[in-house]
This record gives C-alpha cells, structure tokens and sequence, in this order.
C-alpha cells in the first residue's frame, strides 16, 4: 500500500473510533502541592479550557521517581508544584521539555531564575519559608519548653515527639536536609540530623502530613513548610507556627512540561493558565499561603511574612543537582535512617 492510501486509511479509522477528538482533549497532571489545591486546579483548568484532567497527587520525590521511571514511554503531560529541587534535576536529567510562556512577562524575578538555570525547562510557580509548628496544648500538657530555633528540636524531653517526612519522598524534607547542611556546614548538619532522629516518632511520606498530625494532636511538633502549618492554624486547630532563630531555608516550588509529553499542547495550555493571575489567586480558595510567582496575583494577611523570617541564601543550583541530591539522600539513608532511636 502506497503512503497516500496508509494515511488516508489512518485518519479514517481514528475520526470513526473518535480517537483524534479524544485525544486532543486531556491533560494528565502529577501534582506535587497539597491535595485539596491540586483538586482545585484540576477542576478549574477543566473548566476553563474544556480539556479534561487526570490528576495524581505524590510528594515531590516520588513524582520525580515515577516520571524518570517513566522516561522511555512518558505517562504525565505535566508536573506543578512540588519543591524545585527535584525539578531541577529533572532538568538536568533531561526529563522535562524547555517551554518560555507568554505569561513570563507577569512573574518576579525569583520565578524566572529557577526557569534560566534549568535552560527553560521549569519554571517558579510560589516561594515557601522552611520552619516547624506545634500544638501549643499538647506542649502544655507535657510541660515541654517552647522551641524557638532548631537546634532546640535536639533536647531529650522532646523523645517521641518530632514528626518530620522522608527526605527521598518528600521535597519539604529533603528541603530540610539541605537547609541544615547549608546553615550548620555538612558535618554538622548531618550531627544535626541524627540528634533529630532521635527524638522522630515518624518519617511520613508527604511533607505537609506532620502538621497535619500536630493539629490533631497526634504529634506534638511537626517539621513543615510554614504556610503549611498557617493553614492549620487559620482552619482553627491549636497549631503555633515557628520561623527557627538560625534561620531557615526555603522552596521555589515549581512546574515543568515532561519530555514526549502525549498531549504536549494541552501541557503549554495548562502551563499558561497555571500562571495567570487567575490561576494563582486560587490558592487562597484553599488556604494555600504561599507567595504566587505572579506579581499581580492576590496575597494574605495570614500569609508568613518572608520579609521577616531570616532565609538563608539557599543553593539550588547545588542542592538541586542530580549528583548533590543523590549523595545527600544516599548519606541520610545510610548514616542516620539506619540509627537505634
Ligand atoms: O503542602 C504544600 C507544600 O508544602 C508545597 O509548598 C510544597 O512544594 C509541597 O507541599 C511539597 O510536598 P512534599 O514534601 O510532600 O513533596
């Protein structure tokens, strides 16, 4: 059969199975953010584009794990939210597309530097102050002191009481890992680490579930991203919300188009609403308090004020290189998961 008859043929049988409408229209989205945000975006993209979304939330390591697992035969159009750092190894790895939007044009500056050193091919989607909460009865009723700085998180009568997520899971928890490296020095830092396991009762999976636990009181303190632990504290559970005295590290949480993406133009859609004013002003909906990459987008007063907690010049070129990311993790694994608690 000549090549204008196979064509022909193809185009055919695909307008009768419908299968080229079908096709034109779906987004599969991994979402790296909080569940109830990653919904709500889903849910407003459908409406707004007529596209229809298949949405998966996994913490920001596992999405990174599940899409290189998925490299030769990509699943996923698109990856929003989630820390930078497994983003921008991504990159580096060469599993995400480079896309410049139109949209770029409307973002702080921060938001446009994660997108020029992974060559275009992520980009700042909100920025989020590393920190700890805690639920200030339970303190009470274990008359435990109350913990202003990190290194405070190290004292005995505090044994059983730290919740923080698995670092190869979990973007927040590796985020924490690099902070206290870059704020101790490596030695220290990992002494840090394993003070802390010490006194963990938990390594959860997803980087927001600690505070998530604090606020029901099955934890006392929780290791999280503040705006995480804001939100359980405006939703009217007894969470207090500590920005550490040696200061802290921070996220440039972001979103990248995966490589072969099958629906690559519904990704650059998404993409391009994800960063419209519209689309971040959403996350308020959800009380969701981080910093929106776009400068017009809405901010509230019970967001962490960023201008007030002491952040350090965290490193993302070196902590979110593929070499760096998985020594740290390797060393973690092997020198403090495995210690006696
Ligand atoms: O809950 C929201 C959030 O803290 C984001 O700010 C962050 O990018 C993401 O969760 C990280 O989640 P995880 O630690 O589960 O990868």
């Amino acid at each position: 059969m000549n090549k204008v008859k196979l064509l022909a043929m193809t185009s055919v049988i695909a307008l009768a199975s419908g299968v080229t409408a079908a096709q034109a229209d779906k987004l599969t989205f991994y979402c790296s953010a909080q569940e109830d945000w990653c919904q709500l975006m889903a849910r407003s993209f459908e409406e707004a584009s007529g596209i229809d979304v298949n949405m998966t939330r996994k913490s920001s390591g596992e999405t990174f794990a599940q899409i290189r697992a998925e490299a030769t035969n990509p699943k996923g159009d698109v990856w929003w939210g989630g820390t930078g750092d497994p983003h921008l190894q991504a990159a580096e790895e060469d599993l995400t597309e480079p896309y410049e939007s139109p949209m770029r044009g409307e973002l702080h500056d921060w938001a446009i530097s994660q997108a020029e050193s992974a060559g275009n091919k992520t980009i700042g989607i909100y920025s989020g102050a590393l920190g700890y909460g805690y639920n200030t009865e339970l303190l009470a009723s274990n008359n435990l002191p109350e913990p202003s700085c990190w290194k405070d998180l190290l004292k005995p009568e505090y044994k059983g009481h730290v919740q923080m997520a698995n670092p190869n899971s979990s973007g927040t928890a590796y985020t924490t890992l690099a902070s206290m490296v870059q704020i101790f020095g490596e030695e220290d830092g990992f002494e840090f680490m394993k003070g802390l396991h010490a006194n963990i009762n938990q390594y959860t999976k997803s980087g927001s579930a600690p505070i998530k636990a604090a606020g029901r009181g099955e934890t006392t303190i929780g290791i999280v991203f503040m705006h995480d632990a804001v939100k359980q504290a405006v939703s009217g559970f007894p969470v207090k919300v500590v920005a550490p005295c040696e200061g802290t590290g921070y996220e440039i949480g972001s979103m990248s188009i995966i490589k072969g993406a099958r629906n690559m133009e519904e990704a650059k859609k998404f993409y391009d609403w994800a960063l419209s004013v519209d689309a971040q002003n959403l996350a308020l909906q959800v009380k969701a308090y981080q910093v929106q990459s776009n400068t017009g987008a809405e901010s509230s007063e019970s967001a962490p004020d960023m201008s007030t907690i002491k952040l350090i010049d965290y490193d993302f070129k070196k902590y979110g290189s593929s070499a760096e990311r998985k020594r740290l993790l390797q060393k973690w694994d092997e020198e403090v998961s495995t210690l006696p608690q």
